[in-house]
């Protein structure tokens, strides 16, 4: 889609404005005319619009000598870029029938200067462009035909003059973000036929090449030769083999401020293994891969920023599956580390894959923070339901920053405890760690702990557990879909440490 930024209302304005409007915002006083020349006002307007989040009143309007159609859309009390992003994606997605190929997003009402809302302007833009996603692109189906969803279409921003270089900045860092999403969107919602750990590779070194960053693939002869033996053992009982994917971002012609290096589960479908999961919501389990599809857009969206940091990306990816070869309850497997693990339960499998990618992690960089994020505990879900990702960090600071990043990114984490009070839950009587606590409580805990065996007391390291929102229910489909949490998130928590750096410096 083209986005082009506009300081007036001409003859070229397309003839649909979508207005954003926060509560107790007036119209614009430019309007008050035409308003009382339709037999309307503001005031009459108010009786039918309260602007609450995510209603939309629409009318008629000649403004300059020419008829449009006027599309308010409620932002609510307060709203900040989740708002705006929330209810301009709702708008989007909900009037795609209606929506002409050309539309406007009005902004000229909202302030001038430093009181102008940038980041509502962002949330807009972002839900604007993530709004027009169809989950269906598999349909063979003819389609009810959406104008506004079409590659060719555009949106004009209105905006004040003053306001233009940086709104200008900001709409392409948008753009650049809500296009990985719809990236990440894709790969989490299509099935595990599809998104293999071949599939998850070829989408990494496609992204690499096309931003300039490095990707490295290795493949079940290079596992076993460096032995990676926790994630080869949850592939054993798979048809397609395992990888471990690395993705290296380093800022072109510039010292890097530092050095993030993420880890993503990539489990592509999760069966539970012989420990099978019941039959009624394993479909959802195509969206293990969830935490690896975070760590991918991330490192693409640094790249394509051009971000000032090192970010290096490490995917651990393979199914969990039924098969004679499968492992199985009872064994004892060893891992990247030569840590030996007990296994209880091969449901608890990402546990395994992530301990390699940790360990990796540790070995072969010296990061200055180190973050995984996984579809890990159902436990989790128990804790924080659907509004949050459990944080569990050994370092204060981190933790603060990462709840900031999440509440700026409307991905919210909430912390919980990793106390050496749970370290007895995952000891094994045969081996160094076991994979599953025999306690029926503080799952999502007694995860972290195992996950915590492999980090090799790094200082500054944050398990992401995002069981419960890398997917869920909403307006844009009729079961659980994608949400690409986690990408907003660390590319705010990027730029906060980047600007701590800077601070730091000077
Ligand atoms: N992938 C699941 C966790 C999960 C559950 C993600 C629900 C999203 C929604 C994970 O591999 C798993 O199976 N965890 C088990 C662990 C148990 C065997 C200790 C769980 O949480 O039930
Ligand atoms: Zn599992
Ligand atoms: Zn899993």
């Amino acid at each position: 889609m083209r986005v082009e930024l506009k300081t007036q209302l001409t003859s070229d304005t397309p003839d649909t404005l979508i207005v954003p409007c926060p509560k107790d915002t007036p119209l614009p006083a430019e309007w008050a005319s035409s308003l009382s020349a339709a037999g309307l006002s503001s005031a009459l307007i108010s009786e039918d619009f309260s602007a609450e989040l995510k209603e939309v009143y629409t009318f008629f309007l000649t403004l300059n000598g020419t008829h449009k159609k006027i599309c308010l859309v409620g932002l609510g009390d307060d709203p900040g870029l989740p708002q705006a992003q929330a209810a301009l994606r709702s708008f989007v997605f909900r009037q795609r029938a209606k929506l002409p190929a050309k539309a406007a997003l009005y902004l000229l009402h909202l302030g001038e200067g430093p009181s102008f809302p940038m980041r509502l302007m962002e949330g807009a833009l972002n839900g604007i462009l993530l709004g027009r996603y169809q989950i269906g692109s598999m349909k063979t189906e003819e389609k009810t035909p959406a104008p506004f969803f079409e590659e060719n279409a555009s949106l004009d921003i209105l905006l004040p003059e003053s306001l233009y270089k940086q709104a200008s900045a900001i709409s392409d860092r948008t753009r650049h973000i809500a296009e990985t999403q719809l990236e990440i969107f894709d790969l989490v919602n299509k099935p595990s036929n599809l998104i293999t750990p071949q599939a998850l590779a070829a989408w990494a070194v496609e992204s690499g090449a096309a931003r300039n960053y490095h990707v490295r693939v290795l493949d079940k002869p290079a596992l076993e030769a460096q032995g990676f033996h926790a994630l080869l053992a949850v592939n054993r009982g798979s048809v397609d083999p395992a990888v471990f994917i690395v993705m290296d971002y380093q800022p072109a012609g510039q010292q890097a401020l530092g050095t993030i290096c993420l880890v993503g589960k990539g489990v592509t479908f999760d069966t539970g293994g012989l420990s099978i999961k019941p039959s009624s919501n394993m479909h959802y389990m195509k969206s293990d891969m969830g935490g690896a599809a975070a760590v991918m857009g991330a490192v693409e969206v640094a790249a394509k920023l051009n971000l000032p940091i090192r970010v290096i990306g490490l995917i651990p990816s393979t199914d969990n599956s039924v098969d004679a070869h499968s492992l199985k309850p009872n064994e004892i497997i060893s891992s990247y580390s030569g840590k030996t693990i007990e296994i209880i339960d091969t449901d608890a499998e990402g546990r395994l894959i992530l301990a390699d990618g940790l360990s990796y992690a540790v070995r072969n960089y010296q990061a200055d923070v180190l973050i995984d994020m996984a579809t890990l505990t159902g436990s989790t879900i128990r804790t924080l339901g659907y509004a949050a990702g459990g944080l569990f960090c050994n370092n204060t600071h981190l933790t603060e920053s990462l709840m900031r990043a999440g509440e700026a990114a409307g991905e919210r984490l909430w912390p919980l405890p990793i106390w050496d009070d749970y370290k007895d839950g995952i000891k094994s009587d045969i081996a160094d760690v076991k994979n599953l606590s025999s306690k029926p409580t503080a799952g999502a805990i007694y995860a972290a702990k195992f996950l915590e065996v492999f980090i090799d007391k790094h200082p500054s390291w944050a398990h992401l557990d995002i069981a419960g929102v890398a997917v869920a229910d909403s307006e844009f489909a009729s079961q659980k879909s994608a949400t690409a949490y986690g990408v907003r998130l660390m590319v705010e928590f990027f730029e906060d440490w980047i600007a701590k750096k800077t601070e730091k410096a000077n």
